[in-house]
């Protein structure tokens, strides 16, 4: 059936580049708006290679050569129109803080938890918008009614805030954790499935997913574990920080009970901003993690009590859901693959003792892709990259007895960015193995 959704899903994305024309070079709007013309009618794979349409991307953010960032996991910078959104909002903050702030763009939030709800695949009714995953994980793992005794199943690679945050609750209410520990890279679904289930038990209330896992990218079938967690009555939590907006999914495909995000990573939103999900039937029995005046109601406002905050930050949210559908969220995923396939399959052959972490599978990665090398100190190789010329900038892990360089490349990056990253890669481990 043909209606205006299906439509604007099936192009990549509602956005034109003429809604950047304010804020960005004619010249670039234009070439902009032809190549996702020419876009429409090339496959996913063949937009990933397309060097020229990325070429343009690049353009509309302000990233320098120099250093190479390819720690784009960490946080990533934001295209030119958020940040002039950010800097024209806050412009405007400033002209009066407390009127423009809370009468006028205060009154924006409601569309903007629209889009975004429209972007993530859910209810606006199930979307707070707030600082970071961490706070929107916490805003759940503190909010749930749980009692001394019930199991809560995670996994030693979830991420540490969160994994604090779930140890604070076994010291203070004597909730029991019951811990997964993966041999990563994973690529079998029934596997990671099995581990899961053999760990629940009748006492277990609360799963806790990453669906992609911060330390090497790994995917985990997060629906999958959903599922059979839901089966037997057991709640899920799942933490799509890496996963939202690098991946093409709606969060009504994976289901969970809640679900938090971080918008600074990759949406390319201004920094400190994230988005806590609660499914309609759960908001009523989750408690705010900022008191607010009813909160056992059943609106998702309860937990927006934030108190004063950047109202540029989180109005420039817009700006980001904006470029991140006019590239087409499929065509960012299969970008970011290539771009790890690209760089991998040149390292696996040029440098010399390379171990990968990650998989080289669609299922189970995307653009993250954690390397470690025969006999070498990694962080010896971290600094090595960063004191040559190009002074390319990693994620360094040291998880548990995980050691590796963390390289996340994003959509601003190009293959030439990455030749040289292999070329210093091969330069480094030579150089340090001769010493
Ligand atoms: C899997 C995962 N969850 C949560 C977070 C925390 O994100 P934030 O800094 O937005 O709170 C991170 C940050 O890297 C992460 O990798």
């Amino acid at each position: 059936m043909f209606n205006r959704r299906n439509f604007i899903q099936k192009i990549g994305g509602a956005a034109g580049a003429l809604a950047f024309a304010p804020y960005l070079s004619s010249s670039l709007v234009a070439s902009l708006e032809a190549a996702k013309k020419r876009m429409l009618g090339m496959s996913l794979e063949a937009c990933a290679k397309d060097e020229d349409f990325w070429r343009l991307i690049q353009q509309a953010y302000s990233v320098a050569p120099t250093p190479m960032n390819l720690n784009n996991g960490g946080v990533s910078p934001q295209p030119k129109v958020v940040q002039e959104a950010f800097e024209r909002y806050n412009r405007m903050s400033n002209q009066g803080p407390s009127y423009y702030m809370w009468r006028i763009l205060d009154m924006g939030r409601e569309p903007l938890r629209e889009h975004l709800a429209n972007m993530a695949g859910c209810d606006k009714e199930e979307i707070a918008i707030n600082r970071n995953a961490s706070e929107a994980l916490e805003t759940i793992i503190f909010g749930m009614r749980l009692e001394k005794g019930d199991e809560v199943i995670l996994s030693k690679q979830d991420y540490p805030n969160m994994i604090n945050a779930w140890k604070q609750r076994e010291q203070r209410d004597g909730i029991v954790l019951k811990w997964l520990d993966f041999d990563l890279p994973m690529e079998d679904d029934d596997l990671i499935v099995g581990l899961y289930e053999k760990a629940f038990s009748a006492k277990t209330k609360v799963v806790h997913i990453t669906h992609m896992i911060s330390w090497t990218g790994q995917i985990l079938p997060a629906k999958k574990i959903v599922d059979v967690a839901r089966k037997r009555g057991i709640v899920s939590v799942v933490d799509a920080a890496h996963s939202f907006a690098q991946l093409h999914f709606k969060i009504h495909d994976i289901g969970p009970d809640y679900l938090g995000v971080s918008l600074h990573k990759w949406l390319c939103a201004p920094f400190g901003t994230g988005m806590l999900y609660v499914k309609k039937s759960n908001i009523k029995n989750l408690w705010p993690l900022f008191a607010n005046g009813e909160p056992e109601k059943d609106d998702i406002r309860k937990f927006e009590s934030l108190g004063t905050r950047s109202f540029a930050a989180e109005h420039a949210i817009e700006q980001a859901i904006n470029f991140h559908e006019y590239i087409g969220a499929e065509r960012k995923q299969a970008r970011l693959f290539y771009l790890k396939d690209y760089w991998s399959t040149k390292a696996k052959k040029e440098v010399p003792g390379i171990h990968f972490h990650t998989s080289f599978k669609a299922a189970y990665s995307c653009g993250i892709c954690t390397v470690s090398f025969d006999g070498l100190d990694i962080q010896k190789v971290a600094n090595a990259l960063y004191g040559g010329p190009h002074k390319i900038h990693t994620g360094i892990v040291k998880q548990d007895k995980l050691r590796g360089i963390r390289i996340s490349p994003n959509v601003y990056t190009l293959e030439r960015d990455l030749d040289i990253l292999v070329d210093e890669l091969k330069r480094c481990v030579l150089a340090l193995r001769e010493k």
